[in-house]
């Protein structure tokens, strides 16, 4: 199931990035050759001054949607989407998060650098919605039987066997997605010591 919604996602994000993104364009060509059609009018110009702004805007907004459901940089490897990752955290929630990546960059099959892209992209996101956290750290490093990755978080932390026995769909969908890349994952947390969620899988 996991794998063919991710398929899915590939798929919209392209779709949406190459459709409306065209239009858009094309829109945002039309506003500039009317701009120069009504150079001596200011009010009309104006309001041509608005449509690029609202155009502008558009695009951006696009870029987002499509890049979070599947994130242009997972295509330069698991490293750069991370990276990628933290910024959109650390711009939306004003929260310090860090990313140390120890030693060379591991290489991933396409199914797993997903993978454990999605499992940091949830983590990061309950903490936004959940730990009240101060500081946010994500590292990589080589371990024995391959590479582990893990997000700590400083926050207020969770009952783990509470939350397993609930339906909720983050923490589940980790546990899947794990399983799918024969990696382990890890939660720790308890009421007021923060959360660490860790992953180790093998690298391709
Ligand atoms: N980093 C965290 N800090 C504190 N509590 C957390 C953290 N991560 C998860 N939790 C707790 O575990 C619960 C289950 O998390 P899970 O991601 O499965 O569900 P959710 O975030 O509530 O909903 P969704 O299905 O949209 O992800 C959360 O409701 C929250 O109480
Ligand atoms: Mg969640």
């Amino acid at each position: 199931m996991e794998a063919v919604r991710e398929a899915e996602r590939k798929h919209i994000a392209m779709e949406v990035h190459d459709e409306l993104g065209q239009m858009l364009t094309a829109l945002k060509m039309n506003v500039s050759l009317l701009e120069m059609q009504l150079a001596n009018d200011s009010a009309a110009m104006h309001k041509v001054d608005e449509m690029r702004a609202l155009v502008d805007k558009t695009i951006q907004i696009v870029r987002n949607v499509a890049s979070h459901l599947r994130p242009v940089a997972l295509n330069f490897g698991l490293a750069s989407a991370l990276e990628w990752l933290v910024d959109d955290f650390k711009r939306h929630t004003r929260i310090p998060c860090h990313l140390h990546i120890q030693g060379a960059e591991p290489r991933f099959s396409d199914a797993r650098a997903t993978a454990i892209f999605r499992i940091a992209q949830e983590s990061l996101t309950n903490v936004a919605r959940h730990a009240g956290a101060s500081r946010v750290k994500i590292t990589i490093s080589r371990i024995n039987s391959g590479v582990e990755l893990r997000i700590s978080d400083d926050g207020r932390g969770f009952d783990t066997v509470e939350a397993g026995a609930g339906y909720s769909y983050g923490l589940q969908g980790m546990v899947e997605r794990a399983r799918l890349i024969d990696a382990k994952l890890h939660i720790e947390s308890a009421q007021h010591t923060g959360t660490v969620i860790s992953i180790d899988v093998a690298e391709d």
